[in-house]
C-alpha cells in the first residue's frame, strides 16, 4: 500500500450524494479540499479511471471534472505525469469557492433549525483569501516582524511554554497588566487589570458580551449597516435587535429612543463606524451615555481599529466617558495579525467575573505561550513601535491607493472620506449589484467584500470594502485597474473618471 494517504480518504468526496448532479459535487469538494490543504500544491491525483471507479461513478464525468478545474486554474495536467495540483496556488488558505446555489446533500437532510442557521453565518463569514483587497491581511514583511518571532522562539524554549494545566479564563496576568497599560495610554479606557478579560478575539467578545448582558428576546440596538459578525451573533442570541441607521454624526441615537428606550444594549463602533468609517459624534455619544445611565442599559464599544489613524487625534474611548455602563472589546487582528486570534474585553468590575464565566464555557482560555509571547512583546515596548510603523506604512498604502481610484472611478462612484482604519469604502451607483461584482471580481483575485448585505433597511445602497494594509502599491494599482475593468462590465454606460466623494 502506498505511504501517502489516498485522495479517496478525503472525507467530502465521500460524501457524494449520488441522487444530485455528482459532477458538480465532485468538483466542489476536489475545490474545498484544496482550499482546505487537504490536497496540496503539486500533490498527483489518481488517474480518473481510478478516480471513477473508487468513487463508483462515470469515468467521463471526472475527465470532464479534471478538465473544468485545470481551467479554473487549480489543477495542472502534464502528458507523462497525471494530473496534479497546480504548483502556483496563492497559498496554503485560499478561499473557500462561492457555495453551490443548489441544495447540497446537507441541505435535503433533516437539519435542526439552528444547524441551517449556522451553516448561513459560515458561508457569511468565510475569509478571503489574501488577495488584493482582502481587508485583515497584515502588511507583508512588517507584521510578524523579527522581534516576534524572537520573542516567540524565547518563549517556546523556557518554562513558559510546558505542558501545564488549565489557567485562570481571565487570561495570563502580566498580559492583562500589559493591556490595561496600552488601552489607558492610547484609547483614555479607565480600568485595572481586574477588569481585563483576554479573548480569542472581538468576534468572541461580542458573543461573550451577549451572553453576559442579554437574555432571549431581550431588545437591544445596533447600528444600520453593521458588521456580519455582530448581527450573526445577535441573530444566534434570539434577541430583539432595532437596527439604527447612521449618517454623518454616526449611529443615530434618537431613532433608538423613538423605537424602543427600554432595550438592554447598544452595539456600536463609535471611533470608525464599521463599515462606513464616520466616528460618533460627541453630541451622539453623550446621548447615548445619558440613555445607558437612565435605562440601567449598556453600551458595547467594539474599538476594532481604533489604533490606526492618520490625521488628527482619535476620539478617545466611549469607555473614558463612563466606565460603569461600557463594555469595552479591542482585538490585536488588525495592528498584529488575524490568524494571532487574540483580543480583550474591558468590563466594568461588577461585570468582569461573569465574563470570565462566559469565556470559561467557550473554551476556558487562550493559549498560554501566545499570550507570553505578546506580554513580552507589549512590556519591552516592540508593540508600540509596530503600531508607529505600521501606521506610516499603511498611510502610504492608502495614499496610493485613493490616488489610483481617483484617477480612473468611473462617473457614479465615490469615495467614502474617514482617516482611519484598514479599508476605504466605495460606494457604487444604485443600479450595480455589489454582492455579483465582488463574487466576480474574487473569481478574478480581487477579494472586496459588498456593504448592502450588511444593512437591514432596503433598499440597500451599493458599495465595496477594498483593504489596503497588506498590499504593495504596484499590487494596489494593478488591482484598481482590474476592478475598474469589472465595473465598466456591469455599468456599460459607465463615463469618465470622476472625482472622489466627499
Ligand atoms: C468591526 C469589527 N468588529 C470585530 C471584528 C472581529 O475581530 P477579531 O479578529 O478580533 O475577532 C472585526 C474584524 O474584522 C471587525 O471589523
Amino acid at each position: 500500500m502506498s505511504k501517502r494517504r489516498s485522495i479517496i480518504e478525503i472525507p467530502s468526496l465521500n460524501a457524494i450524494d449520488r441522487t444530485a448532479n455528482v459532477g458538480r459535487q465532485l468538483a466542489q469538494a476536489l475545490r474545498n479540499a484544496i482550499a482546505r490543504g487537504e490536497l496540496r500544491s503539486g500533490e498527483r491525483l489518481p488517474s480518473t479511471r481510478s478516480l471513477a471507479a473508487s468513487l463508483k461513478i462515470a469515468r467521463g464525468t471526472v475527465v470532464e471534472v479534471f478538465d473544468q478545474l485545470t481551467a479554473e486554474g487549480y489543477l495542472q495536467a502534464r502528458v507523462g505525469s497525471g494530473t496534479r495540483v497546480a504548483a502556483d496556488l496563492i497559498d496554503a488558505t485560499p478561499a473557500l469557492p462561492p457555495q453551490p446555489a443548489v441544495p447540497s446533500s446537507a441541505d435535503a437532510v433533516d437539519l435542526p433549525s439552528q444547524a441551517a442557521r449556522l451553516i448561513a453565518i459560515a458561508r457569511a463569514l468565510t475569509p478571503h483569501p489574501p488577495v488584493p483587497f482582502a481587508i485583515a491581511v497584515p502588511a507583508c514583511g512588517i507584521a510578524p516582524d523579527d522581534n516576534w518571532r524572537r520573542l516567540g522562539n524565547r518563549v517556546r524554549a523556557s518554562r513558559q511554554a510546558a505542558p501545564s494545566g488549565y489557567h485562570d479564563p481571565m487570561g495570563l496576568l502580566e498580559l492583562r497588566l500589559a493591556i490595561a497599560d496600552h488601552v489607558r495610554r492610547a484609547r483614555a479606557v479607565h480600568c485595572e487589570p481586574e477588569q481585563v478579560i483576554v479573548t480569542s478575539g472581538t468576534q468572541q467578545g461580542l458573543y461573550m458580551a451577549g451572553r453576559v448582558l442579554l437574555s432571549r428576546d431581550d431588545a437591544v440596538w445596533a447600528e444600520d449597516p453593521a458588521y456580519p459578525g455582530l448581527t450573526a451573533v445577535l441573530d444566534d442570541l434570539g434577541v430583539r435587535t432595532h437596527r439604527l441607521p447612521v449618517d454623518v454624526q454616526g449611529m443615530n441615537v434618537e431613532r433608538g429612543l423613538e423605537l424602543c428606550p427600554q432595550a438592554r444594549a447598544a452595539f456600536v463602533t463609535p471611533s470608525h463606524q464599521y463599515p462606513i468609517g464616520m466616528p460618533l459624534s460627541m453630541a451622539r455619544r453623550n446621548s447615548l451615555i445619558t440613555w445607558a445611565d437612565q435605562n440601567r442599559a449598556w453600551i458595547v464599544e467594539d474599538d476594532y481599529d481604533s489604533e490606526l489613524r492618520y490625521a488628527g487625534h482619535p476620539f478617545p474611548s466611549m469607555q473614558g466617558l463612563r466606565p460603569s455602563r461600557v463594555i469595552y472589546l479591542g482585538t490585536f487582528s488588525k495592528v498584529l495579525f488575524p490568524s494571532l486570534r487574540l483580543g480583550y474585553v474591558i468590563a466594568p468590575p461588577p461585570l468582569a467575573e461573569a465574563f470570565a464565566g462566559a469565556r470559561a464555557i467557550l473554551d476556558r482560555h487562550s493559549p498560554i505561550a501566545e499570550q507570553h509571547v505578546l506580554a513580552a512583546y507589549m512590556r519591552e515596548g516592540y508593540f508600540e513601535a509596530h503600531i508607529r510603523r505600521i501606521r506610516g506604512l499603511y498611510a502610504e498604502r492608502r495614499a496610493v491607493l485613493l490616488t489610483a481610484l481617483d484617477r480612473v472611478l468611473p462617473e457614479g462612484c465615490g469615495v467614502q472620506q474617514s482617516d482611519h482604519g484598514m479599508h476605504i469604502l466605495l460606494w457604487l451607483p444604485e443600479e450595480v449589484d455589489d454582492v455579483q461584482l465582488a463574487a466576480r471580481a474574487l473569481s478574478a483575485g480581487l477579494a472586496v467584500r459588498a456593504i448592502s448585505p450588511m444593512y437591514a433597511a432596503q433598499p440597500a445602497r451599493p458599495g465595496l470594502m477594498l483593504g489596503f494594509g497588506g498590499f504593495l502599491p504596484d499590487q494596489l494599482q494593478a488591482a484598481v485597474g482590474e476592478l475598474v475593468k469589472l465595473l465598466s462590465q456591469q455599468m456599460p454606460q459607465a463615463g469618465g473618471p470622476q472625482q472622489a466623494e466627499a
